[in-house]
């Protein structure tokens, strides 16, 4: 297999760095990106935009159904659409965060996104970054990386991050928030958030996003295919 071709994927909680990280590191081998969170969040926009609960078994089985969720990439990362319209710019908020950890516990919506996801890894070339990217959407990938770092260290990156986006960021509320969503994302039924038994930790604590790149490069450069390319 050329290196053209590998699967390569990112695991790990919010804060981690895998979305900086993950977006570098395509760019650095001329791979797609795919930010499978950002499928679930756009059910979770679409949701709260309908004003359906999860809760509404009937509505939420109808929207859901219907929903055509379908992304592009560019650039700069990617694109969501639904039904067509594309969602992106509403999609990185606590609101929106919290509502897609409530709704990726859910069966249905793990099944609906299932398909979108794997087809975007069919021909390889691409950097998948989520929670169960290893152990459910691409057991086949060929390079498996699960990021981690403590959660003050995490709450600290979460709250810069939206501070810098639009200058708002109450600590101790993104300090809740994170923590609910790493109770709900880790202890879900179905695909919970946890390290598949292949995959290469990283701590990223301590390091810089360079740094982590650079760990994950060495990654990639260790696989065997590497030699063929
Ligand atoms: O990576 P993110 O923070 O954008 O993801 C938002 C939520 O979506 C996250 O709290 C859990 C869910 N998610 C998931 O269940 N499985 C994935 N592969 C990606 C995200």
């Amino acid at each position: 297999m050329k290196l053209g071709k590998m699967v390569i994927v990112i695991d790990g909680p919010a804060g981690s760095g895998k979305s900086t990280v993950s977006k570098l590191v395509a760019q650095k081998l001329g791979y797609h990106y795919l930010d499978t969170g950002a499928l679930y969040r756009a059910v979770a926009y679409m949701l709260i935009r309908a004003g359906i609960r999860e809760d509404d078994q009937d509505n939420f089985k109808k929207i859901l159904a219907a929903a055509e969720i379908s992304y592009e990439k560019s650039p700069a990362g990617m694109f969501v659409r639904v039904n067509g319209e594309d969602v992106t710019a509403h999609l990185r908020n606590e609101e929106v965060s919290l509502q897609a950890s409530k709704i990726s516990a859910l069966p249905a919506v793990r099944e609906k996104l299932l398909p979108v996801q794997r087809a975007a890894g069919r021909d390889g070339g691409i950097v998948a970054e989520g929670r169960d990217m290893a152990t459910v959407v691409f057991p086949v990938a060929e390079v498996k990386i699960f990021l981690d770092a403590d959660e003050n260290e995490r709450i600290k990156r979460r709250h810069a991050e939206l501070a810098a986006r639009d200058g708002k960021g109450d600590y101790a509320l993104i300090a809740e928030g994170l923590r609910r969503r790493d109770h709900q994302d880790r202890t879900r039924t179905v695909a919970p958030l946890k390290p598949h038994e292949d995959a290469v930790h990283i701590d990223t604590t301590r390091m810089s996003i360079d740094e982590v790149v650079e760990a994950v490069l060495a990654v990639i450069n260790r696989h065997p295919s590497r030699e063929f390319s």
